[in-house]
Parts: C-alpha cells; structure tokens; sequence
C-alpha cells in the first residue's frame, strides 16, 4: 500500500522504523506529530490488542491531534466489530462493511487506488496549509473562529469553562434538557466560541466521557431540515454527497409519530454504534436564520419540535447548542413559546471582553506566529476596542493588516 504513495512522492513512516531498544509509544507520539496524515488499518487482532483496548492509541491520537493535527483514517482490512471501537469516530478511507480481504482483486485495486488519492489529497492540503502557517496571518478577520482554529483562539478561555461546565450540569441534570443557548448581540463572538471554544473543549475533555463526542454543525439557512440532514449524512471526503440517503432522512425526520411529536432525530441517534458514550453534540449556528432566511414554517416548526424533542430525550443522546442573536428572542416567543421558555432557563450570554482578554486575543496569535506586536499597537487597540459594541470584528480585521 505504501509503494503507490511513496512513488507519488510522499515520505511514510510505519512502526518497522523504530529501532531496537526505541520506547515504542514515544517513537510513534513522535512520528504522529510529524506526520500530516496517519493511517490505521483495522482487523479485530489490532481491535483486540492491548495498544487499543487499554487507550493507548486513543491517547496518542488526541494528543498528536492537540497538538499538530495530523488527518486520522483507517481502513477496514479484514472484517471486524469496527462498529464498537473507538475507530469508528475517525474517518474511514473506504467503505468499511467491506473489508479489503473480502474484495476481489480487482475490486481491491480499485479500492486501494481511492485510499491512496484521499491520502495523497490530504497530505497536499496538509502540507499547503502547513506551508503558510508560517507566512499566513493568525487573525481570522470577519470570520468566526471554526473548531480546528482553537490553537488560535484567546482570551476566552474563562467563558469557554463556564459553557463547559454548564453543559455537563445539564447532562448531569437528568430532569433537564440537554440544551445550551448562547446568545448576545450580532458579532459579540458567539459562533467562535461555540465553536473553536465549546466544541474544541469537549474534543479535549468529552461529556460523559471518556468516548469521544460526535459533532455536527448546522447552519438553518433556507431549508433548516435540509441543513441538518446534510450535518447528519456528510458525504465521504472527495465524494459526490448521497443525495438519495439525505432525501432519505429528510422525509424521515419530517415523520411525526402517532402522538404528533417529532421524534426522529432522537431515533436516528439512538441507532448510532455507542450512543450513549459518544452523543452526539448538535451546534445549531445562527439559529435566528430559521426566522430570516428561512420561509417555510411548517419546516421551521418541524425543525424546533426535532431539536427539542432530542432534547429532552432521557437517553441523551442528543445535545443541542444553539447560537441565537439576543435581539431575536422575541421572535422565539412569539413563535416557539416552548424553546424560548427552555432558552431563558438555560442560556449563557456573551459578554464583553475585559482589558486582559482583549489582550490575549490581540497579543497571543502574534506572539505563537513568532512576531510579537509592539506595546503601544497593543495598548491602542485596547483602548479603541474597550467598551464599544460589535467592535470585535473591527479588532480582528484591523488585526489581520498589521
Ligand atoms: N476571542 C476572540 N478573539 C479575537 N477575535 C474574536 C474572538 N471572538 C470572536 N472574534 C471575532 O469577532 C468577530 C465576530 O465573531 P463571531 O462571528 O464569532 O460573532 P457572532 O456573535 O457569532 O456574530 P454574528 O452575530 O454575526 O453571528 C469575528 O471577526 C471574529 O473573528
Ligand atoms: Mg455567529
């Protein structure tokens, strides 16, 4: 498997490499940081192995993940209980319900030949993101700060604990609903610390724990049911999306049981392999979208009713975080009294940074990019950002021309 890419020009590193008397779990920890991309190949002998069973692997792989971020796939060799292993929260590089050794050759050729371009395309993005870390500007600008931009993000970290911790409590709360609003004014920074906090955390420290979470982004846009059935079914890195599966999920979410209530979404994710170790974590993004962009209100209640329905479920399975515009929880009363009632109870405004935050998040990507900015810059920019609202974005784009 190693020739196609090697031929192709990549370097490779596999565990005959390490020499005698070398500490095993050190020498990969090493390589995986080096590496833009890591392998598994799965049997139920490697499934079965001490490396795996004791969390060996699973460590190695967050920690290497915390640190450079290598791409993690693995492929189903032979056929295997994948389906309850911690791999099953990596990204398979082919289909697994069928094993390369149960393919014929001819089939496995083909199949080998699509691994081999997915490793190839992610070690290119790798290594052309890499390429610019150096160069590149460690401001995110207008943007919010996405999950895999949390090495970058600052000056939050006390507000990303409290959302932490509230969010345990609520999964603790077994009366409660596993829900979590974050609100506060347009640009206040709730989408980036819903995402490259929150989320970013419970990559870290996983709730319960110690299974990795599932996470899913949606946008409502135009079409929230479509959003999320898109969220739920993403289609394979460098493949056409299976439009026939999302259709598939979208009549099926919209099915409401005997009783009227939306049901569906909770159903789906009860049906995921380790469902009650690893829920999935739902992060509605710009959850006013469903009362600006999106027309439809039977699809728009239908939505609400899903994520509450989830919600609430007794077998948590299902966490929703939502980000919401303060200035649309009237509209939230007038339309889903249910949602806004649970909203008020359980809700984490966005304050405004303080002098000490606002300068680690001006200071500190500078300083890791290894061009710190001189003090006056600094004491400026604090002052011109201090107490004046939705200038966060002002600061980030003023940033990204020092
Ligand atoms: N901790 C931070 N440090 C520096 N800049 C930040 C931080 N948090 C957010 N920003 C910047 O502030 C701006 C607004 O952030 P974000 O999009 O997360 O806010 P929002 O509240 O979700 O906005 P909207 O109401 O438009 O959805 C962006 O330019 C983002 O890069
Ligand atoms: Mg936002």
């Amino acid at each position: 498997m190693l020739a196609p890419l090697m031929q192709g020009g990549l370097s490779c590193w596999d565990e005959t490499q390490i020499l005698g008397g070398e500490h095993r779990q050190e020498q990969v920890a090493v390589a995986l940081r080096e590496s833009s991309v890591a392998v598994l190949l799965v049997s139920s002998d490697f499934l079965a192995s001490e490396f795996v069973l004791g969390q060996g692997l699973s460590m190695l792989l967050a920690s290497a993940q915390k640190e450079s971020r290598p791409k993690i796939f693995w492929i189903a060799v032979r056929p295997c209980l994948w389906q309850h292993s911690a791999v099953s929260t990596y990204q398979p590089a082919q289909d697994p319900s069928r094993p390369l050794s149960t393919l014929s050759d001819s089939e496995a050729e083909a199949a080998l030949a699509g691994i081999c371009q997915l490793i190839r395309a992610a070690v290119v993005t790798a290594s052309s993101s890499l390429g610019t870390v150096a160069l590149s500007n460690p401001y995110r600008g207008l943007g919010a700060f996405q999950i895999d931009d949390a090495h970058l993000f600052f000056g939050r970290a006390a507000l990303t604990e409290k959302l932490w911790q509230r969010f345990r409590l609520l999964y603790d709360t077994k009366e409660a609903a596993w829900l979590l609003a974050i609100l506060g004014p347009s640009g206040s920074g709730k989408s980036s610390v819903a995402q490259a906090g929150l989320l970013a955390e419970l990559c870290e420290r996983p709730v319960p724990g110690p299974q990795a979470v599932r996470m899913a982004v949606v946008k409502p846009g135009e079409h929230p049911l479509r959003a999320l059935a898109l969220a739920l079914c993403p289609a394979p890195i460098g493949q056409a999306p299976d439009l026939t599966a999302q259709s598939k999920l979208i009549d099926d979410l919209c099915q409401p049981d005997k009783r009227g209530r939306f049901d569906r979404l909770a159903l789906w994710a009860a049906n995921l392999p380790h469902a009650a170790t690893s829920p999935l974590v739902l992060l509605i993004d710009q959850f006013e979208e469903i009362y600006t962009l999106c027309t439809d209100k039977a699809e728009r209640d239908a939505f609400v009713e899903l994520l509450l329905h989830a919600a609430h479920d007794r077998s948590r399975h299902v966490a929703v975080v939502l980000t919401l515009r303060s200035d649309f929880l009237g509209e939230t009363q007038r339309q889903h009294p249910a949602l806004n009632r649970l909203i008020g109870d359980q809700e984490v405004i966005i304050t405004a940074m303080s002098d000490e935050d606002l300068r680690r998040a001006i200071t500190k990507p500078a300083e890791q990019a290894g061009h710190p900015l001189d003090e006056s810059t600094v004491q400026l920019l604090i002052t011109e950002t201090h107490g004046s609202e939705g200038t966060l974005p002002l600061l980030e784009f003023a940033l990204t021309r020092i």
